[in-house]
């Protein structure tokens, strides 16, 4: 669904390569995430993706069409974004203005258009904040509503870059089983843009980015069996993966490394009732 075939860009002449030669693939219905510390790269990666931004070198093809002048605005309505900040995403003043705007644009017709809203909201759970405005809203309803709007385009993909990076655990958790949910539901291929790692414990695949290059890609858990490495490329292990290194350190025997909390428990258990 998405391939990166030898891609290098650069903001400006002369400067350092924000990516250097990427080659990567992702398939129709997984669900990827990208990680990497500030920095490296993860955004620029997100904006190829959708043709805001053209590789110096190489190409990006979506659904086997490379993004060109051409093709562009063809292949951007196949990929919706969601970003970091809910308050920036707004354009109506209220939430049915809001989803409705994107289709506006792209000439859905009116009753078409009022199906595409009720759907969309319905499936990340604000229909009823139809006529609400977007400014009374909550961190995680707004990011709801702009998933929404994204959702109404029909799109193939969907990369959220750090979208649930400045809500609270319950907004978190809320944008997260909503992705969750979509995916399922959709068979939507997700781009997750993170620097958490317990959100990358969710997805099918992880790329990590370091200066530029692709670091790892691969499985959450050849990912986590990194440990305490990971502190090289700036992410932080999670705790499961903490409990579990020290145990190991420890000489406790648990056969495959946890990455979800709950095999972490269900290990614990098994360790505790062993002893
Ligand atoms: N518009 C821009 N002009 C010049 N440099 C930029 C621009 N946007 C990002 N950069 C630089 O490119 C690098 C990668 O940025 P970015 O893709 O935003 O990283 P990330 O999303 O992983 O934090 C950084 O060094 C950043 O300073
Ligand atoms: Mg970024």
């Amino acid at each position: 669904m998405i391939q990166f075939d030898q891609v290098s860009f650069q903001y400006k002449p002369n400067t350092p390569y924000v990516l250097n030669d990427i080659n990567l693939t992702v398939s129709e219905g997984e669900w990827v995430s990208i990680l990497g510390q500030n920095g490296s790269g993860k955004s620029t990666a997100a904006k190829l993706i959708n043709g805001l931004l053209r590789p110096i070198e190489g190409r990006v093809l979506i659904d086997d069409t490379e993004i060109t002048d051409e093709t562009v605005y063809q292949v951007r309505r196949h990929v919706g974004m969601v970003f970091q900040n809910p308050e920036n995403q707004f354009v109506g003043t209220t939430v049915l203005d809001d989803v409705a705007f994107g289709l506006e644009n792209i000439g859905v017709p009116r009753e078409e258009m009022i199906d595409r809203i009720d759907e969309s909201l319905k499936q990340v759970g604000m229909l009823d904040y139809k006529n609400h405005e977007p400014t009374r809203l909550s961190g995680g309803q707004k990011q709801r509503v702009a998933i929404a709007s994204v959702l109404a385009m029909k799109p193939k993909i969907i990369v959220f870059d750090e979208a649930t990076s400045m809500l609270d655990p319950v907004g978190k958790k809320e944008i997260i089983e909503t992705m969750q949910y979509l995916h399922k539901h959709y068979k939507l291929t997700v781009i997750m843009i993170t620097h958490d790692l317990n959100e990358a414990a969710y997805s099918d695949h992880v790329i990590t980015l370091h200066k530029g290059r692709v670091w790892l890609q691969g499985t959450p858990r050849n990912l986590f069996q990194y440990g305490e490495k990971l502190k090289e490329v700036g992410l932080e292990p999670t705790l499961v993966t903490k409990v579990y290194q020290s145990l190991k350190r420890e000489s406790f025997h648990i056969k495959e490394e946890p990455i979800h909390f709950k095999e972490l428990v269900d290990e614990l258990w098994t360790l505790y009732l062993k002893t």
